[in-house]
């Protein structure tokens, strides 16, 4: 790649691209420049930025023979995987930041990065500002890893700490997280706890070497979150947080979920807060180290790409270490442990089929069991508990 100066073929002018845009300005000796510009609707745009040049047709910007390296930054997950693919095939590298394309398609795309001898670099994927996969890549590499867990979404970790710190109710909370661009456009995907699945199959394929397809993993967000569920953890103690959890069991099986938990004061993440998020890896020998940075927003997302075109011009690109290994821990969802479950009938208690029950309370609408649930369960009837509106959070013993 020509190390003197990055031409970018830009796909995306939404929060993050523009993001880059300014940042480009700011720190104008980075040598890189958009050459090209790639949305889906023109408008205003060149008026508002002339100094860009913008264009609705794809080809365009990967024929255009200054455009060294593409930047792919849309919120269509297919039309991105489309970009990513033609990009590779012409051994233009790319930096991207969708997400939901890389859980989706990470397997395949490891393989044509390989067969094309082209980097593809998403660091801004996961956790927008902290370098969590190069981290996990280049200095975790030769550890026993054990888990990484954390909050992996801003926009819900944002509403819950004004719900929690600031008394905010949920309309409130959510209409701010809007109005500060923390949300995806469709925010189900920050609610329930989609955003955090994707993040977190990213991850663990850089933590443990392997790939788990997001429709196997239990995945439940905060959308049925009542102030009930509030005063319960409050009189405990503790805060709701929505934490991507990955770990390694003793046996050698590896576990994951998204659920939102009831943390407790002694935990690192109890005191991350607004958009920020947060992830704690844990190995055998070091223990546990905790990652915090923005998760959310232009800005810090911006940086984070800026930051891969930067490493794509020292040819720096995931070597997928622990892929190669030959000891890779096996998925389950086998497995129990405590949960706090707020329902309404008798009936959607034998559905979830609790192992025990330590704590149960009923008191006029407001019905909720403390006790043990098999996960493998939840994720077969994780539709079921969201018709029924029911609330779920683990609930650890520390
Ligand atoms: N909506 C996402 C979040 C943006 O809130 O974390 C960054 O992925």
């Amino acid at each position: 790649m020509n190390k003197h100066k990055i031409k970018i073929g830009l796909f995306g002018f939404g929060n993050v691209g523009r993001g880059l845009h300014e940042l480009l300005q700011n720190v104008p000796e980075t040598n890189v420049e958009i050459a090209a510009v790639c949305v889906r609707n023109i408008g205003t745009r060149p008026a508002d930025y002339p100094e860009l040049k913008f264009t609705t047709s794809a080809k365009e910007v990967f024929d255009d023979p200054e455009v060294n390296l593409i930047v792919e930054l849309i919120d269509d997950a297919e039309a991105a995987y489309d970009i990513v693919v033609t990009a590779l095939r012409r051994q233009l590298p790319v930096v991207t930041g969708n997400k939901k394309m890389l859980a989706r398609h990470l397997p395949e795309l490891i393989l044509l990065q390989k067969e094309m001898n082209t980097a593809l670099l998403y660091d801004a994927s996961a956790c927008g500002s902290i370098p969590v996969i190069r981290n996990l890549e280049e200095y975790y590499d030769n550890e026993l890893q054990i888990s990484v867990k954390g909050i992996l979404n801003g926009s819900s970790n944002f509403i819950l700490s004004k719900i929690f710190n600031d008394g905010m109710d949920h309309q409130e909370a959510l209409r701010l997280a809007r109005e500060k661009g923390f949300l995806e456009s469709d925010p189900t995907l920050d609610l329930d706890g989609w955003d955090s699945l994707f993040k977190l199959v990213i991850l663990t394929l850089h933590a443990f070497g392997v790939y788990v397809e997001p429709e196997k993993i239990f995945t439940y967000g905060i959308t049925y979150m009542t102030d009930a569920d509030i005063r319960f953890a409050l009189e405990k103690g503790r805060r709701v947080k929505l934490i991507g959890h990955a770990e390694k069991t003793r046996d050698g099986r590896l576990v994951l979920a998204v659920i939102p938990q009831l943390i407790s004061k002694n935990k690192f993440i109890y005191s991350c807060e607004d958009e920020f998020n947060g992830v704690v890896i844990k190995g055998l020998f070091y223990g546990k180290q905790f990652l915090v940075g923005r998760g959310a927003g232009g800005h810090p997302t911006s940086s984070a790409v800026l930051s891969d075109i930067s490493a794509i011009r020292y040819d720096y690109f995931y070597r997928y270490k622990r892929m190669k290994s030959g000891d890779l821990p096996h998925f389950t969802n086998d497995i129990s442990f405590r949960a706090y479950v707020r329902y309404h009938d008798d009936s959607e208690l034998d559905m979830i089929g609790f192992e025990d029950i330590s704590e149960r309370y009923i008191s006029g609408d407001t019905r909720y069991v403390v006790g043990r649930v098999n996960l493998r369960r939840l994720h077969e009837i994780r539709s079921y508990l969201a018709e029924r509106k029911i609330f779920i959070a683990a609930y650890p013993e520390d």
